[in-house]
């Protein structure tokens, strides 16, 4: 037992850690989530004592009461962001203090503890440091973090939980989608809603996720990788795929995505992206969009690509959207120009490829 450098954290090293070769071989062809590293860290949260007993050590489980508050009230929010591999054989985050906000956006949202910005990102980087060994060196593979949060007052009454525990894992990954970078498929669903307003839209809680399944599985049955969902006051407008924010680009060449309005995932790859557009010179509105006129657009010639965005996702091109009554390419099934070059800007950055002129990169070592 050690204590951090930060003096926050008791570190705990494992003594069953991962063999060089077999970690190797996971690297090699990490998929998506299939694998976690050997450490992760815990912090407490009671009423009593605040936020203590921070500790990174051996990757094990929890073991919780079967009336602990969050498996009966869905009390978990979390966040979504990966660990660079730079040229110079470093590592870094990028924009972990957007992570640590929004993720208290989230906790306010569903009244749970707010972890102090600074705790949350030394913890990240604190995981990031001890599992560097971990973030793979090949392609445009890197080290998914995943900090989580949930209630854990043992209660079956249903109120704010008055104890907490944030930790965090991290996994090896390359693409989100088998195909790649190959155009995806979208279904319109018509038969359910991600958020509505005043609902938990603008929040990262599982619960948003575990809702978007049926809609996914009905997308899957229709032959669909993904779904996208529309407002739930007039069915009409473009809000989100389940897990990405989405653009649009004009023949003119200015880009569109749906407005923050509360009932969408503020997503920091979407924001990063409106500012490298800028960057470029290019146009953008963040402007209600309806799934009517991205079919009459399409049929005109005037809507040219449509990409999907996100962290895990990074930039997906959207080859074909499908609905009840229609089915629409977009492009020729792969990925265009500008959605290609907005994502070489964004990742150019991300892997220290690039200038950082907005100061994104954030160097753990
Ligand atoms: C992310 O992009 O990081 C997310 O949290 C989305 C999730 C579906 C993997």
């Amino acid at each position: 037992m050690e204590t951090s450098a930060l003096d926050r954290f008791t570190v705990e090293h494992s003594a069953h850690r991962v063999p060089d070769d077999k970690r190797a071989e996971m690297l090699a062809a990490p998929g998506f989530g299939k694998y976690l590293t050997d450490h992760m860290v815990t912090i407490r949260y009671s009423a009593a004592e605040g936020w203590h007993d921070a500790k990174i050590g051996p990757r094990q489980d929890f073991s919780l009461n079967p009336s602990t508050m969050v498996l009966h009230y869905a009390g978990e929010i979390f966040e979504g962001m990966k660990a660079y591999p730079m040229p110079d054989g470093g590592g870094a985050l990028f924009r972990p203090q957007e992570n640590a906000r929004r993720f208290n956006a989230s906790a306010e949202r569903l009244a749970m503890a707010k972890l102090p910005e600074d705790l949350f990102v030394d913890a990240v980087r604190e995981l990031v440091r001890i599992d560097r060994d971990w973030i793979p060196t090949g392609g445009e593979a890197s080290l998914y973090m995943r900090p989580f949060m949930i209630g854990t007052e043992i209660a079956i009454g249903n109120h704010p939980s008055d104890s907490f525990l944030f930790a965090v894992i991290a996994s090896p990954v390359g693409s989100y989608f088998k195909g790649g970078v190959s155009g995806v498929s979208v279904w319109v669903s018509e038969n359910y809603t991600r958020a509505a307003p005043g609902g938990t839209g603008a929040a990262k809680c599982g619960g948003n996720y575990a809702a978007a399944l049926a809609a996914q599985k009905e997308g899957a049955q229709q032959g669909c990788e993904q779904v996208l969902f529309l407002d739930a006051v007039e069915r009409r407008w473009v809000e989100e795929l389940a897990g990405m924010n989405v653009f649009f680009v004009f023949d003119d060449g200015s880009i569109q995505t749906p407005p923050l309005t509360g009932t969408i995932l503020p997503g920091i790859t979407r924001n990063s992206l409106i500012a490298l557009a800028r960057d470029q010179g290019m146009t953008v509105r963040e402007e209600p969009y309806a799934i009517d006129q991205w079919r009459d657009d399409v049929a005109s010639g005037r809507l040219v690509e449509v990409f999907a965005c996100g962290t895990a996702a990074v930039v997906a091109p959207i080859a074909q959207l499908k609905g009840r009554d229609f089915d629409i390419s977009i492009g020729d099934g792969g990925m265009g120009p500008v959605t290609a070059q907005l994502r070489k800007a964004l990742t150019d950055i991300q892997f220290g490829r690039a200038d950082d002129p907005h100061g994104w990169v954030d160097r753990v070592f």
